[in-house]
This record gives C-alpha cells, sequence and structure tokens, in this order.
C-alpha cells in the first residue's frame, strides 16, 4: 500500500517507515521539520534500503495535504504530525490546539475528498488521566490537566464522529504508553531539543555526562518503591504495531492500547539501565512533579486479541538501545 505518514522525520514515525518499508509498503512522509531533522529520512532510507517519498510541508495546510493526495494514489494514512511536550502546551495552549487539532481536521478531510478510508492515529495513555491500572480501552476518558492531553482526547473524538457519518471509513486509534528506546542500528531514536522532560532521555544524558544527575520526582507515591510507575514500551514494538493496526483495519473507529502490560518503577529502569549497560545513574530525590500520576500501565490484550500483536523486547532492551543511539548521537 501507498502510506501517507505525516510526522515521518519523527521519533516513533521513522521507526514505523523501517518498519512499513520492511513490510512491503511504500511510504510518503510529510513533515515541517518542526521537531526533527532532513537527516533523518536520508537514515531511514539507509536502514530499509529502500526509497522514500519526502514532502517538507506543514499538515495544517490544506492545499498542500491535497496535493500530495493529487500526486499519489493513496491507500492510507498514519498521522504522527503533533507537538507533544506537556510543559510547553501549557504555556502555549493555542499553538499546541491549533497545530494538533487543525492537522486531523485537515487530513480527515482529504480522505473524504480523495476517498481514502484507512486511518491510523497516534493517540496517548494520557487520555485515561489517573484511572485505576491497568487502563483499559473501554474505561471513561478523564480530564488530562493539561492542553496537550485535551489535543489527543478531541482529535480521538473527531474521528469517532468522522467515522460515525462515513460507514466506510476505518480509524484504528492507538493509545502509546512510554515510548523508549531506539533502533538497533543506532541510526535513529529520540534526541529531544535543549534539556529532555522524559525520564529516558534524560538518564541517557546523564550516562553521557551531558547531565550531572538525575532528579527522581517523588519517592512517596502508593507504587512498589514510592517513586512512579509507567509502561515503558520499545519503540520497533510500537513501530510494529502501526503495520499490525494498518493491516486489521475494519470499518468504525476501534481503539487500542500499545503497551507492554507491564509497570516499572523510576528507581527500576535505572537499577535495568546499570544492568544492561554498566552505568550507575547518579539521582537525588525531589518533590513531586505538578501533573504527574502514580501508576501508568496498559491492559495490552485487545491489541494481543484483535491485531495479533505484542511488545516482544523488555526493559533491557529498551536500555540498552537507548544508550547505543545516545552514544552515537552527536
Ligand atoms: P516527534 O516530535 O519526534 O515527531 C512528530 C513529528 O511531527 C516531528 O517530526 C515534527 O516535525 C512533525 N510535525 C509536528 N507538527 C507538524 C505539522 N503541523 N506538519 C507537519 N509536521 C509536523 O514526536 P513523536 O514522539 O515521534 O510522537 C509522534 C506522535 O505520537 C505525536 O502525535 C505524539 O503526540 C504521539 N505520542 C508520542 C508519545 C511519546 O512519548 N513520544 C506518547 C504518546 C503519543
Ligand atoms: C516517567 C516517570 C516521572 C523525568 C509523558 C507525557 C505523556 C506521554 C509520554 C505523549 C514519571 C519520572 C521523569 C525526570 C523523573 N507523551 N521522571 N525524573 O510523564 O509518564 O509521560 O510522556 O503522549 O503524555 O506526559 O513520562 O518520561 O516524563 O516520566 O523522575 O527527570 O519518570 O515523574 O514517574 P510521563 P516521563
Amino acid at each position: 500500500m501507498n502510506i501517507l505518514v505525516t510526522g515521518g522525520a519523527g521519533y516513533i514515525g521513522s521507526h514505523t517507515c523501517v518498519a512499513l518499508l520492511a513490510a512491503g509498503h511504500s511510504v510518503i512522509i510529510a513533515d515541517n521539520l518542526r521537531n526533527s531533522k532532513r537527516e533523518t529520512v536520508a537514515k531511514i532510507m539507509q536502514i530499509a534500503v529502500k526509497e522514500v517519498a519526502f514532502y517538507e510541508i506543514d499538515v495544517t495546510d490544506s492545499r498542500a495535504v491535497d496535493e500530495i493526495f493529487m500526486n499519489y494514489k493513496i491507500d492510507g494514512v498514519i498521522h504522527f504530525a503533533g507537538l507533544k511536550a506537556v510543559g510547553e502546551s501549557i504555556e502555549m495552549p493555542l499553538d499546541y490546539y491549533y497545530n494538533n487539532i487543525v492537522s486531523t481536521l485537515v487530513l480527515a478531510k482529504a480522505c473524504q475528498k480523495f476517498n481514502v478510508n484507512k486511518f491510523v492515529f497516534s493517540s496517548s495513555a494520557t487520555v485515561y488521566g489517573d484511572n485505576t491500572v491497568p487502563f483499559v480501552e473501554t474505561m471513561d476518558l478523564l480530564p488530562t490537566t493539561n492542553p496537550y492531553g485535551e489535543t489527543k482526547s478531541m482529535s480521538e473524538r473527531i474521528l469517532t464522529d468522522t467515522a460515525k457519518a462515513n460507514p466506510s471509513f476505518s480509524v484504528s486509534i492507538l493509545r502509546y504508553f512510554n515510548p523508549v528506546g531506539a533502533h538497533e542500528s543506532g541510526l535513529i531514536g529520540e534526541a529531544p531539543n535543549g534539556v529532555p522532560n522524559n525520564l529516558m532521555p534524560y538518564v541517557t544524558q546523564v550516562a553521557k555526562r551531558k547531565l550531572e544527575k538525575l532528579r527522581i520526582f517523588g519517592n512517596d507515591y502508593p507504587t512498589v518503591d514510592g517513586t512512579g510507575v509507567r509502561d515503558y514500551i520499545h519503540v520497533v514494538d510500537l513501530a510494529e504495531g502501526h503495520v499490525a493496526a494498518l493491516g486489521n483495519l475494519i470499518n468504525g473507529v476501534h481503539t487500542y492500547n500499545l503497551g507492554t502490560g507491564k509497570g516499572t518503577s523510576v528507581l527500576e529502569l535505572i537499577k535495568a539501565f546499570d544492568q544492561a549497560n554498566n552505568i550507575k545513574i547518579p539521582y537525588e530525590i525531589s518533590d513531586r512533579r505538578p501533573g504527574d500520576i502514580a501508576s501508568c500501565y496498559a491492559d495490552a490484550s485487545k491489541a494481543k486479541n484483535e491485531l495479533g500483536w505484542e511488545a516482544r523486547l523488555n526493559i533491557y532492551d529498551m536500555c540498552r538501545d537507548a544508550w547505543r543511539f545516545e552514544k552515537n548521537h552527536k
């Protein structure tokens, strides 16, 4: 199939392009490079030993999007393009609502106009809010405490209503848990600008001595050791989840958790990092981070039963591959 991958030069998008090419699909990337680099497109082609088409466009620009649909017979869209920093979304709510909502509207409209019925959307476990773990797809969504999270709940709603009105539209909403790690080649991975907000890139930068020590945000949560518990998922597993979702699209909207189903605390993660890479991460305990919840992990059974997909890689693989990328990355 010819798949339009918005945000395909980004962290999860680039790994998914590699997985799509390996599965025999053709890939057309649309990315404005706001949070990624053009070199990543070359690296995708280097890993896959295949060509991809690349359009440096903003997917909120409906004319530019329509032009791609006119140039190619698009069979399906995977929509990754979006802004994703929780803290920044509180400072710049209008940018986040505009970018993340308008991009979804423009792409859904283009699908209607050009009769494209396959749509896969990047959502987030953040839409569950502070529900009881494990999070199941049937749970009511709770407020997310930040504009970023709200853009995901709203986009889910927009796609659900669109599919209701258009019975041949097939949408897969994928709720990612905490994507980490990198491709085993070490060529592509997560390279945040500035000081990382997320745990794994922070840990790898401490390991590289770019940062002095990790601050653990609270050790008084009701968890195994008091630190926050998350469902870390290797980005290569996550990428393969998209190929599975695309291959199993059925009419209507279907929502899947993409996680491992296993929670890991912050202290467990830095212990696993030491075991995988033989590097001790210095840390101090600091206050809780506002907006954080104690525990977040998936009930991952629906994706396994309906898509035939489950995560293969464990926390040691994630720590090893994240570190390999950080070491190689200038
Ligand atoms: P990323 O920032 O690495 O990738 C997003 C890509 O989209 C970037 O290359 C950026 O340049 C591009 N982009 C943003 N706005 C655009 C626009 N208007 N037009 C064209 N390109 C645009 O982020 P990621 O981690 O790969 O995340 C991909 C998607 O998955 C996002 O929608 C994100 O919200 C979602 N998600 C990410 C996580 C995570 O922890 N990384 C978790 C859950 C959901
Ligand atoms: C993980 C754990 C922190 C950094 C965020 C978004 C979410 C989704 C994934 C996009 C928590 C602790 C972290 C640090 C720490 N993104 N931590 N010191 O908060 O689960 O999810 O990314 O959809 O929407 O909110 O991920 O990696 O920031 O934190 O102790 O320097 O690590 O408190 O327990 P989070 P994270």
